[in-house]
């Protein structure tokens, strides 16, 4: 692979969309290019899609549909499940929290933002925040919190444990709360060293959760899972009226019935994954310090300004947070097309 028009004086690591789609997509989209099917999904191609989705969840009870982008994904999703009066709990670093210009509050439900730790919610908080809801002899006036709203990976690239997902599970259950788990870069951690989170643990303790192909591989493309079917009652519908419903939608099939063959998605998860832990050592090695210490794809590094204004010479990279004394975090993402000679070049220059 080639990159053409960047600077070759550089090394790109700012996110993990810098890419089209992976090579196998793109053969397949140019093959079935010609064929004529029916849109909105009715496609023999959504339909194989899904069912190997459905499959590899080991969720034969479940149902998938198939969306654009995680914003939208996300709104669309959560304005789905929850009722006028009701809002959303997440992490205040959650994705919904700070980076969607506020899409879900756009629906007319507030995002409810808990302290987050390493990035992630804690089962306990979410209960002392319900509890504390219904103990408010006034809560009628507040907003109702009425789902709760997770990613893995986090923002910072961190991992929820199994444990701490069946937590959830329980506060969850005992407040009759539905958990959305948002996969946009799921394959980076499911295939994390030492995560016990599998896909189809996901499959079970979430009452809906999506599967990213757009960080992943994908042109543009995310999966969304719900363990029951009809769990979303007409969400076929609700998708349209949010402008959310791809007319060839054969566009999606294609491409996550690819990422679902032969465990590609799995397979170019876990070159990243790869590439991003090579980074990682580089760095440390190097004795530069991480913000976070994330085992998937998107590495977090503390830099002084010294070290931002060389680095900005010779690589692409994210500004995450200024921290106000001299330094500042930056995001290196690693992903399914990183070259290793790229990562090499990198860590030679650093
Ligand atoms: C965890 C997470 N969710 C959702 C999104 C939104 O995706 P999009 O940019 O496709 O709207 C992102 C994008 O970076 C993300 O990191």
């Amino acid at each position: 692979m080639d990159y053409f028009k960047n600077d070759i004086n550089k090394q790109y690591f700012q996110c993990d969309y810098m890419e089209g789609a992976h090579p196998e997509i793109l053969k397949r989209l140019m093959e079935t290019n010609m064929e004529k099917t029916p849109g909105y999904g009715k496609d023999d191609y959504c339909d194989r899609a899904k069912a190997k989705i459905l499959e590899a969840c080991h969720c034969p009870d479940g149902e998938v549909h198939l969306m654009v982008g995680g914003t939208q994904t996300n709104s669309t999703v959560i304005s789905a499940i929850l009722r006028n009066y009701e809002g959303v709990i997440s992490a205040d670093t959650g994705h919904i929290n700070g980076h969607e210009s506020g899409a879900v509050e756009y629906t007319g439900h507030k995002v409810l933002a808990l302290p987050n730790v390493d990035g992630k919610l804690v089962a306990a908080d979410v209960k002392k925040y319900v509890e504390d809801f219904y103990a408010n002899p006034t809560h009628e006036h507040v907003v109702w919190p009425g789902m709760v709203y997770i990613s893995h990976p986090t923002e910072g690239g961190t991992l929820y444990t199994k444990a701490e997902l069946e937590a959830l599970r329980a506060v969850c259950d005992e407040y009759k709360l539905p958990l959305f788990l948002d996969g946009a870069r799921l394959g980076y951690g499911l295939v994390a060293d030492g995560t016990d989170v599998t896909l189809d643990f996901i499959a079970k303790v979430c009452d809906v959760f999506y599967i990213g192909g757009t960080k992943v591989g994908a042109f543009c493309g995310e999966a969304v899972v719900c363990n029951k079917k009809g769990y979303l009652p007409h969400f076929f519908s609700t998708i349209k009226q949010h402008g959310a419903l791809l007319a060839k939608g054969r566009f999606l099939g294609i491409q996550f019935e690819t990422l679902f063959t032969d465990n590609l998605y799995f397979k170019i998860a876990r070159h990243a994954v790869d590439m991003a832990m090579k980074l990682k050592k580089g760095f440390a090695d190097k004795g530069y310090e991480f913000a976070m210490d994330s085992a998937t794809n998107q590495q977090f590094i503390i830099l002084n300004d010294e070290q931002f204004e060389r680095l900005s010479q010779i690589a692409v990279f994210e500004l995450w947070e200024r921290l106000g004394d001299g330094r500042t975090v930056v995001r290196f993402c690693t992903s399914w097309a990183t070259r290793e000679e790229d990562v090499d070049a990198l860590l030679a220059q650093i």
